[in-house]
């Protein structure tokens, strides 16, 4: 018996890095996990064959968020598929679908800034509104935000604006949800191995650096994120709500000295 027999969630970018993570790991504990995706159909394939193969229940849902009808064509697509599995609420929202974007305050389009509030911010406010009528009582809101609204880093200004609206979601959300025993939270990581940040695992310098300012001296995998999504998502985490948990290993705590 896992501990989420019998329940539902949506995982947002669920298809690859950290949402896939998260999909196998609330697949694990018994869900069914509509694993949701922009575009990349093998990798969300993929995604859903590796929790089947590990005996776990999922479905694809294919939708672009930053385009019209976005996330409409979301609940279209995750409706039918919790029909076809003969189920019908929500139990688990995790929105972790996001882009990045790396520039300066000097260097930031407004195209791009656009780009990146449609994707991180308006995205998942909708889709948590068109959530709500799905989402039983004693359900769970987890979103991924950055440990970078924590850090000042100047090269990513845009990017780090939109993780903290997604955060100030949190303690309203939860406010106005807490009755009906639903929690919803933030976690917040710091850098993880995912494709979104090829570019710095390919860079042993930026590699060096990254470890160096990182209590536990090394960057995230993202089961190190799942599993703290999964704990929010279960039943341990009944009594954490409104909250922003920083999953970084201690990334940026201040001054690292020899021991
Ligand atoms: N990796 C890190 O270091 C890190 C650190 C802090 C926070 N985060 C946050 O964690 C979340 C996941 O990041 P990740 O590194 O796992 O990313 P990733 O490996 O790039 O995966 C992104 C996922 O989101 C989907 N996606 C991207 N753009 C989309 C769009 N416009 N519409 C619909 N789906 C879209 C992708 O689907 P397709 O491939 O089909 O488009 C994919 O499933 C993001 O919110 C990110 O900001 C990441």
């Amino acid at each position: 018996m896992g501990e989420l027999d019998g329940r539902t969630a949506l995982v947002t970018g669920g298809s690859r890095g950290i949402g896939r993570a998260v999909a196998l790991r609330l697949a694990a504990e018994g869900a069914l996990v509509a694993v949701h995706y922009g575009g990349n159909d093998a990798a969300a394939a993929e995604a859903v064959a590796l929790i089947a193969g590990a005996g776990g229940r999922a479905f694809a849902v294919r939708a672009r968020f930053g385009e019209s009808g976005g996330v409409d064509r979301l609940f279209e697509g995750l409706t039918a598929g919790l029909a076809e599995h003969g189920a019908d609420g929500l139990d688990i929202l995790v929105n972790n679908a996001g882009i990045h974007s790396v520039s300066s305050i000097g260097q930031l389009t407004e195209e791009e800034f656009e780009r990146l509030l449609a994707v991180n911010v308006s995205a998942p406010v909708f889709v948590v509104q068109r959530a709500l009528p799905l989402l039983r009582d004693g359900g769970r809101i987890v979103s991924i935000g950055s440990a970078a609204t924590r850090i000042a880093a100047a090269g990513q200004i845009g990017y780090t604006v939109t993780k903290a609206a997604l955060a100030a979601l949190g303690p309203s959300l939860a406010n106005e949800l807490g009755r009906r025993g639903i929690t919803v939270n933030t976690v917040a990581p710091g850098v993880v191995r995912t494709d979104m940040i090829a570019g710095y695992t390919s860079a042993p310098e930026a590699m060096a650096g990254l470890e160096s300012i990182t209590a536990l001296g090394r960057i995230g995998e993202p089961e190190d994120i799942a599993d703290v999504v999964g704990f929010l998502a279960g039943p341990q985490g009944r009594w954490v709500t409104g909250q922003t948990i920083d999953v970084s290993g201690g990334t940026y705590l201040g001054p690292i000295t020899a021991g």
